[in-house]
């Protein structure tokens, strides 16, 4: 578990290659002072990612749709988007909706194969259970993706939904710190358990909380020395995953 204090495209290229990059950069939404969009940054995650790894992109609509191209370029594909819902959001502007979301996408190599991308989806408990076990056509197995078996087993729990409901903490440590829960459900679809995980733009190291309590290997970068040094306090303290624990 480690932060760097650095710029992350000048030290974490070194460090990989990283079975899972979470990036947090700024969206450049606004005309803040520390909101600027950091450039050239996606290639070299692209680089450093293992052929089986993938990058989730914390942003907004407005953010993806500005550096789109940039993904492209970079050698990076899309595979899916979640939407965190978050009941406490804040609304910057009098004339827009209240805004409670924010996205995070994820991406792999072009040059790879999503089936061969590490990919734990996530299962929750089923609010109502099926009644049947019903039948799978084989006709829809094409578009239904790789479900295996034709006979479908209700086992009580359902794939997550790509709605994710979590707070916005509210802890004072960085104005955009995400929640170590929602971070939690991203490392534990995309890396295997004791792989390694880079953070680029760590704030409050959050992802390292997660990281902790997952079970797996984290190395963050933040370019504030200062919100570096208070972000490796906080994954100090965190007591680390319990080995009998689940992926
Ligand atoms: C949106 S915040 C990340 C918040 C973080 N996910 C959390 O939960 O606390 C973006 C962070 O990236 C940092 N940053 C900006 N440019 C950077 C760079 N080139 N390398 C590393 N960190 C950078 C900023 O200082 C800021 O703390």
């Amino acid at each position: 578990m480690t932060i760097l204090a650095a710029d992350c495209r000048v030290a974490m290229p070194a460090h990989g290659p990283f079975d899972l990059i979470l990036a947090d950069p700024p969206y450049g939404d606004t005309s803040l002072a520390w909101d600027r969009r950091v450039e050239g940054w996606l290639a070299l995650a692209c680089a450093a990612l293992r052929p089986s790894g993938s990058l989730w992109v914390f942003g907004s609509l407005r953010s993806f749709m500005a550096e789109a191209p940039r993904f492209k370029e970079a050698g990076l594909r899309y595979a899916q988007d979640i939407v965190w819902r978050k009941p406490n959001g804040t609304g910057m502007a009098a004339d827009r909706f209240k805004r409670v979301h924010e996205l995070a996408a994820q991406f792999y190599r072009s040059t790879g194969k999503w089936r061969d991308v590490y990919n734990d989806v996530q299962r929750v408990p089923a609010l109502h259970k099926s009644k049947s076990v019903r039948k799978q056509r084989p006709d829809r197995l094409a578009h239904a993706g790789k479900i295996g078996a034709l006979e479908y087993h209700d086992d009580g729990t359902r794939i997550m939904k790509s709605v994710v409901d979590a707070q916005s903490p509210r802890s004072g440590r960085h104005p955009t710190e995400k929640p170590v829960a929602l971070l939690e459900i991203l490392i534990r679809t995309s890396c295997p358990p004791g792989g390694l995980v880079g953070d680029w733009f760590a704030g409050s190291g959050a992802a390292g909380e997660a990281c902790r309590l997952t079970g797996r290997r984290y190395i963050g970068c933040e370019i504030d020395p200062a919100m570096a040094a208070r972000a490796s306090d906080r994954i100090a303290g965190v007591l680390p995953f319990d080995t009998g624990g689940s992926s």
